[in-house]
């Protein structure tokens, strides 16, 4: 069996900067250091940093003293200001890409401008940029929802960074048919196109291919529907346990790809799975021409 590991397969840099902060925190002391809903879309890594002592809560109103750490997710300008007012200590891991597009946003929201954000609306992320707009900013999805806006003004266009491409581009295009002042920002982050691209090039050559991440995370997700494109047997799992030796044994060549929030470790132990049952056949092949005398 062939394994092909796409390029930029797991953590990206925003994530492996907000864990690297964090576990610098949790290593200094870790009294009372909640995180702002759970730090990465990874239920194995949120247990593992739970079990160094870190807390997640879901409001910043749940949490009393101590350290508040905002993951790269980012967050809406009003929970600063909340911050700013309480007895606690700010850990800020928002990516800076995701920081700047707060900046635009709030640019051209304070100039006039409806900010038409093209990503999930019940997304972390997507809901930080809008509270940068005064949570004025309109979400669209779809391109019906792009069709159903209305005609405004001026309109400056943004994306969630794990948008792909295609999705911007068609919904951007209706989307500047409604004034005839349009900004558009391709917001998009270049680590999400680096890792669907490689995950695409990596789709089209195997007959298998795996995606790990978390169920929930938004960018993994795109990473299946990617690979469903490009290839007929998709598996999506979290951890080592959802593989099936047996399902993958029939295939010759499997591709494999990570979601941003994947950590290495869980990358590592289903690469070590795929080779045994590579030493596996190996060792049955071995056994299948051996001639007893
Ligand atoms: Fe940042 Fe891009 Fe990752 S926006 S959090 S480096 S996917």
């Amino acid at each position: 069996m062939k394994i092909i590991i796409a390029d930029n397969a797991g953590f990206c840099f925003g994530v492996k900067r907000a864990m690297d902060m964090s576990m610098e925190v949790l290593n200094e002391n870790n009294d009372s250091i909640h995180s702002l809903g759970p730090l990465i879309h990874n239920r194995q890594a949120v247990d593992k940093l739970n079990r160094l002592g870190l807390r997640v809560a879901n409001s910043i109103d749940e949490i009393e003293n101590g350290k508040v750490i905002v993951r790269s997710h980012g967050i809406p300008y009003e929970i600063y200001e909340k911050i700013s007012k309480m007895d606690l200590e700010l850990i800020d891991c928002t990516c800076p890409y995701v920081k700047s597009i707060h900046k635009k946003v709030n640019e051209y929201w304070r100039k006039g401008y409806k900010i038409v954000i093209i990503g999930d609306k019940d997304h972390p992320e997507v809901i930080g940029i809008n509270g940068w707009c005064n949570n004025e900013g309109i979400v669209i999805n779809t391109e019906d929802e792009a069709t159903n806006l209305p005609n405004l003004n001026k309109i400056c266009i943004v994306s969630q960074t794990t948008n792909t491409l295609d999705k911007f581009n068609t919904l951007s295009k209706i989307v500047s048919q409604k004034s005839s002042n349009v900004e558009i920002f391709n917001t998009i982050c270049n680590a999400t196109n680096l890792r669907q691209s490689s995950c695409k090039e990596v789709a089209k050559k195997v007959e298998a291919m795996i995606v790990i991440g978390g169920y929930h995370s938004s960018n993994t997700n795109k990473l299946v529907e990617i690979s469903k494109k490009y290839c007929q047997n998709v598996y999506h799992i979290e951890t080592v346990n959802d593989l099936s030796f047996k399902e993958l044994s029939k295939y010759e060549a499997i591709g494999l790809t990570a979601g941003a929030s994947t950590p290495d470790w869980i990358i590592k132990e289903v690469i070590e799975k795929m080779e045994n049952i590579n030493n596996d056949e190996m060792m049955k092949a071995i056994e299948d021409s051996m001639v007893y005398l």
